[in-house]
């Protein structure tokens, strides 16, 4: 089932973030999910430690190097959906793990330096397409944007990708309280607080769009001949 690859090799970028909000978004429309926590610093088993992770949310720590691909894949037999958060750098881990992804995720702020990290981490995907023979789709997430201008920058930056058909989420994760709180108090933005976190509502539809776009993007590739071969 469908393995979804957080990677960028910039530090801060809201791999983190963007995979627990849609990974507990998955698990409270009921499905089962495992999120691999591949960063040495453990920032999501971090998280699950704190109360109101769903039921049907497992995480997987002490995942190395020597382990991933076999942890990937024995996860990805068991549950409809696999995330893996990775550390921002680039790594064998990173590598490995891209090589084994349905989709890669590449969360990136808004502006250009930002955007040459993506690039980065887009090399390194048609790198792994190469060695391993097989096409891996991939989008860029912008994260941390302004819900409420928007930048002549960011539209610069689409626009350039969008001509280097290099593909980007329609639904950007915004800068939210909501996203950092639910690493502060635990589990999902549905139990937290409305009148202690600001904008709870506008982050929960942040947070079911992206997981609609991802899920559409999943059944979308999934539909393409499976026996496409990178040249
Ligand atoms: N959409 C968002 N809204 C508000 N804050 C955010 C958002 N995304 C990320 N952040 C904040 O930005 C910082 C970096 O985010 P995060 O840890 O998710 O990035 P990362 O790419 O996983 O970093 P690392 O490479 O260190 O693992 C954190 O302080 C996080 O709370
Ligand atoms: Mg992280």
């Amino acid at each position: 089932m469908p393995t979804i690859v957080f990677a960028s090799p910039k530090g801060g970028a809201g791999k983190s973030t963007s995979a627990v909000v849609l990974a507990t978004e998955l698990a409270l429309r009921g499905a089962q999910v495992v999120v691999i926590d591949a960063d040495p610093n453990r920032p999501v088993s971090h998280w699950a430690k704190r109360p109101g992770k769903p039921e049907t949310l497992a995480v997987l720590s002490e995942v190395t190097e020597a382990t991933i691909i076999d942890e990937i894949e024995a996860a990805a037999a068991r549950v409809p959906f696999v995330i893996v958060d990775l550390e921002g750098t680039a790594s064998m881990t990173v590598a490995y793990a891209i090589s084994r992804a349905d989709l890669v995720i590449v969360p990136t702020q808004g502006s250009q330096l930002d955007a040459a990290e993506a690039a980065k981490a887009i090399r390194l995907i048609r790198q792994q397409e190469k060695a391993f023979g097989r096409r891996i789709p991939y989008a860029v997430l912008f994260t941390r944007t302004s819900a409420a201008i928007r930048p002549r920058t960011l539209q610069h930056i689409r626009e350039e990708m969008a001509q280097n058909n290099v593909p980007a989420f329609e639904t950007q994760m915004h800068e939210r309280e909501a996203f950092r709180a639910i690493f502060s108090f635990g589990g999902a933005l549905p139990g937290l607080n409305a009148g202690q976190v600001s904008g709870l509502d506008a982050a929960v539809k942040n947070a079911r769009a992206f997981a609609a776009e991802v899920v559409g993007l999943l059944k979308a590739t999934a539909a393409r001949p499976k026996a496409e071969v990178v040249a």
